[in-house]
């Protein structure tokens, strides 16, 4: 692409658009444990940019701003220019993952209502959790700012979760990452099966728990196909 390269993340591209636009291009590249395991997984760029297409449309759809604006190619976005927030907003429906290693909760315990955690980016130091106070001091948000991300996340929460049941799935957690437009906060980044958790009802795994587990990369991308498939149809 004859375009200047902003910036290079670990399965995605920023590149110059216009004075308000970036293009964020997405990899082919599959990776897990802050980057430790790291593979390339045929055509994954086209159905993550895909898939977070759709996510964000039906976001936008239900009255929730995101960076998205349509699509350059079928692995490549348009999107709002956005300063980005170093920060991973997640919120938890069921428990899995990280929080079930960092406190005395079982997998698969329901949170009614769900949990919202804050994770700096920053691989060396393994994304540690954040409360209000280190992220005012860290000059990442003020704490009106993070209540509003909560607001936001338990919004997007709605969508998606229903969104997701009436395909007879389950969704036990997400992230999303903000970024700031002028004064307002605007979700930016993916949505997709590398930052979503998906199950069906007897537990079967949909995401990239698959690769971080050890499943094979055919497995993996025919479980991407699929979910993309099933939303979409
Ligand atoms: O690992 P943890 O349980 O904290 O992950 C919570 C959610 O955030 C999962 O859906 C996971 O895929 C997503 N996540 C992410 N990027 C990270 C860490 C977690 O998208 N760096």
């Amino acid at each position: 692409m004859e375009v200047n390269k902003i910036s290079e993340g670990k399965t995605k591209i920023v590149y110059d658009f216009d004075k308000d636009h970036v293009l964020l291009r997405f990899k082919d590249d599959i990776t897990a444990g802050d980057g430790q395991k790291r593979d390339v997984m045929e055509s994954k760029g086209v159905l993550n940019a895909q898939t977070s297409a759709f996510f964000f449309r039906l976001l936008e759809r239900n009255g929730i701003e995101t960076h998205y604006v349509g699509m350059k190619d079928e692995r490549t976005m348009i999107v709002k220019k956005l300063k980005m927030i170093p920060v991973e907003v997640v919120l938890r429906n069921i428990a899995t993952g990280s929080i079930v290693k960092r406190l005395p909760i079982k997998e698969g315990e329901v949170f009614e209502p769900p949990i919202v955690e804050f994770f700096l980016k920053d691989d060396l130091r393994h994304d540690p959790l954040l409360n209000y106070y280190h992220m005012e001091h860290l000059k990442l948000m003020s704490r009106k700012e993070a209540q509003y991300i909560e607001d936001i996340m338990m919004k997007t929460n709605d969508v998606l979760f229903n969104f997701i049941k009436n395909k007879g799935l389950i969704l036990y957690d997400f992230k999303l990452e903000f970024g700031r437009l002028g004064d307002k906060l605007v979700i930016g980044d993916e949505i997709s099966l590398d930052s979503m958790r998906i199950r069906d009802p007897n537990s079967r795994i949909y995401d990239k728990d698959l690769y971080r587990k050890g499943y094979d990369l055919k497995t993996v991308k025919a479980s991407y196909e699929e979910f993309l498939k099933r939303i979409t149809s």
